[in-house]
């Protein structure tokens, strides 16, 4: 069972191969040599995993996506073994930019999620209420819709799942302690027989309110956009001295 905070910082689609090559450096250095206590995890744009990869093993690779078929004429798309091969060992599969800009729905994130697993890479999966359905009283239906997609996926694997509610997300307004207590409670009730799952939350986390959200609330790290940027931001959210 992986007990270690995770801390995973998503590029989106940002920086280009010298902002990899000082952030690496940045975070190699902020790190030092020292005991790790926590994990951490990059995810860059497919172009600058090699920029990104610690060949010292301080830090792991996630992909931002993944497609839903295992090879074969699909032009654009990067399959799980590709990025086995590039050394990734994360996937995120299910953000909301996903689902909302490129329409991907369950049917598809099922495929992606069992392409993981046939590779042995760890999928980082995303869930979380808009807006308009925290709104509506559906925060809880929609978790429950959306860890759904999950049915298929095998229990005894390691798991990590991203609370991310979409109205969090690039806006300044984190979720609230309570909101995250809320959402993991209902999130474990769901799966009751994972024996090795870890919670994240993600949505506008900063060095400022991370500590209050780890505590007492479930959540096991984080999912970082915009803080995970900067590498002295990453490392300080992540409690790196
Ligand atoms: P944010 O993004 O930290 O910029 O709100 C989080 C995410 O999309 O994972």
């Amino acid at each position: 069972m992986s007990s270690s905070r995770l801390f995973v910082a998503n590029w989106k689609m940002n920086l280009l191969r010298p902002d990899a090559q000082r952030y690496s450096e940045a975070l190699g250095r902020r790190i030092g040599n020292g005991p790790l206590e926590v994990e951490l995890v990059v995810a860059p744009s497919f172009t600058l995993f090699d920029a990104v990869r610690d060949r010292a093993g301080r830090w792991s690779l996630a992909a931002q996506d993944v497609a839903s078929e295992s090879e074969g004429a699909y032009t654009g798309e990067v399959s799980a073994s590709m990025l086995a091969d590039a050394g990734c060992r994360y996937v995120i599969v299910g953000h909301s930019e996903r689902r909302r800009l490129f329409a991907e729905g369950d049917p598809v994130l099922a495929r992606k999620l069992a392409r993981c697993r046939e590779k042995g890479l760890l999928p980082i999966y995303c869930v979380g209420e808009t807006e308009a359905e925290r709104t509506a009283g559906l925060s809880a239906a929609v978790l429950t819709r959306q860890v759904a997609t999950l049915a298929d996926d095998p229990e005894e694997a390691p798991l990590v799942l991203a609370y991310e509610p979409v109205w969090a997300i690039g806006t300044g307004k984190a979720a609230t302690p309570e909101d995250c207590r809320t959402a993991c409670l209902h999130l474990k009730q769901l799966l009751p027989r994972r024996a090795d799952l870890r919670i994240l939350y993600g949505g506008s986390v900063t060095p400022g309110n991370a500590s209050e959200i780890l505590t007492d609330t479930g959540v096991d790290g984080f999912l970082i956009g915009g803080a995970g940027l900067d590498p002295g931001s990453f490392a300080a959210i992540a409690g790196v001295p």
